[in-house]
């Protein structure tokens, strides 16, 4: 034999041998892909049209994961991003029983529901469905995802009531409503909630309505947005000094009550009361937070603005006028 043809039988043989690694590679991890989460995923292919390449092993198709040291080979996220033709959530998303995330976000020709089956999953932490135009009511049914922590269903096209089947859900934390169409009351329940200790609570941009619950006094919100409902009475229960609440936005909505009284958290540091029939004073203690965003412009406020803090340094007029009888700096009215 010629060095050449030695040569080119190795290569050959080589070849053969990656060739061969590459079978038993692929065939091993077609092993891998949970049979049951399989059958699953086909289903979902079928309806959300997905670009899966069904000789792969599952587990490597584009937005599922199988990433559990506990159960290795299940799929426990869901990630959709593109949809091509209308769809909505399959059905068969309940039968990956060991689904810990899913997240369908900012898809265009997406509609529909929340199906029912969800609730068979039981490790479901982490629901983020939002940006799709999703209709119909919250359904009471998401109080049966026990393990759920966080929620997100905002910029859909959601109606009807805040159910209070979510207070069921114990380690609940954090939930964003905002941005849909929902009505009546906030369900004072909700303070039931475990995670009132950093409780991150979105419900802006509705058509909320009624008073905050006085149950509420008992949750130490991290972050709390009701801005753009109709919501009305006071505040103060959602105040106290030994909160450590960050960020209260509250605007456009008609709360009506008296701003001298309330007991700042040291933590404040975004607050906007804009658009209301806010009454009273700007407290002094307004001058001892750091605060990054600050509006109490369109109420009924009145009296000498605080001088301190970065009530001047950081914000201009816009963050004060419209008010009944404010003055002092950064407002151009001095006071008699
Ligand atoms: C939405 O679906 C329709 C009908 O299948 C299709 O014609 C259109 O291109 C899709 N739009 C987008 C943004 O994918
Ligand atoms: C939701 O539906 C509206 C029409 O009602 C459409 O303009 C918008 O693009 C849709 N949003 C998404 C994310 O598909
Ligand atoms: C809630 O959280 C605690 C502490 O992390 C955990 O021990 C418990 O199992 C969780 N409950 C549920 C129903 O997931
Ligand atoms: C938070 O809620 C739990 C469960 O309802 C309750 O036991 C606990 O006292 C609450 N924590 C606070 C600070 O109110
Ligand atoms: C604030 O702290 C005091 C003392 O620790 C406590 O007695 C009181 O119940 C707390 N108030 C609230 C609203 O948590
Ligand atoms: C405060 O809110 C008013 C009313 O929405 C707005 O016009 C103004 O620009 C805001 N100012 C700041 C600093 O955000
Ligand atoms: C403040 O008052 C002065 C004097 O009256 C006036 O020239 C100026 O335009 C006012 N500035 C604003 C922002 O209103």
């Amino acid at each position: 034999m010629s060095t050449r043809a030695t040569s080119s039988t190795h290569h050959l043989l080589l070849l053969l041998l990656s060739l061969s690694l590459l079978a038993q590679h692929s065939l091993s991890k077609e092993a891998n892909c949970n049979k049951d989460d399989r059958r699953a995923l086909l289903k979902i292919k079928k309806e959300l049209n997905t670009h899966w390449i069904t000789s792969y092993d599952c587990c490597d198709w584009g937005g599922v994961f199988c990433d559990s040291p506990t159960h290795p080979h299940r799929v426990t996220a869901f990630v959709h991003q593109y949809v091509n033709s209308p769809s909505r959530i399959p059905d068969a998303i309940g039968d990956l029983p060991y689904l810990t995330e899913i997240f369908f976000h900012k898809l265009t020709n997406f509609s529909g529901t929340i199906p029912y089956s969800i609730t068979k999953l039981k490790y479901l932490k982490y629901l983020d469905i939002s940006w799709v135009n999703l209709t119909g009511n919250i359904p009471d049914f998401l109080g049966q995802l026990k393990s759920l922590t966080y929620l997100r269903l905002s910029f859909n096209k959601l109606t009807g009531p805040i159910p209070s089947s979510l207070s069921q859900i114990p380690n609940l934390s954090f939930i964003d409503l905002s941005r849909n169409k929902l009505t009546g009351t906030i369900p004072a329940s909700l303070a039931n909630l475990k995670g009132n200790h950093s409780f991150q609570l979105y419900l802006s941009h509705n058509q909320l309505s009624g008073h905050v619950p006085d149950s509420f006094a008992k949750i130490n919100f991290f972050e709390i947005d009701l801005s753009r409902n109709m919501l009305q009475g006071g505040l103060s229960i959602l105040f106290g000094h030994n909160k450590t609440t960050e960020t209260m936005y509250f605007s456009r909505n008609m709360f009506e009550f008296d701003m001298s009284e309330l007991q700042l958290p040291k933590s404040l540091a975004q607050f906007d009361i804009s658009h209301n029939k806010i009454y009273g004073r700007i407290p002094e203690a307004m001058t001892d937070l750091e605060l990054q965003a600050f509006n109490v412009s369109y109420n009924r406020l009145c009296g000498k603005i605080p001088q301190g803090g970065n009530l001047q340094t950081g914000f201009d007029y816009s963050s004060f006028f419209h008010n009944r009888c404010l003055c002092g700096a950064p407002l151009n009215v001095t006071c008699k």
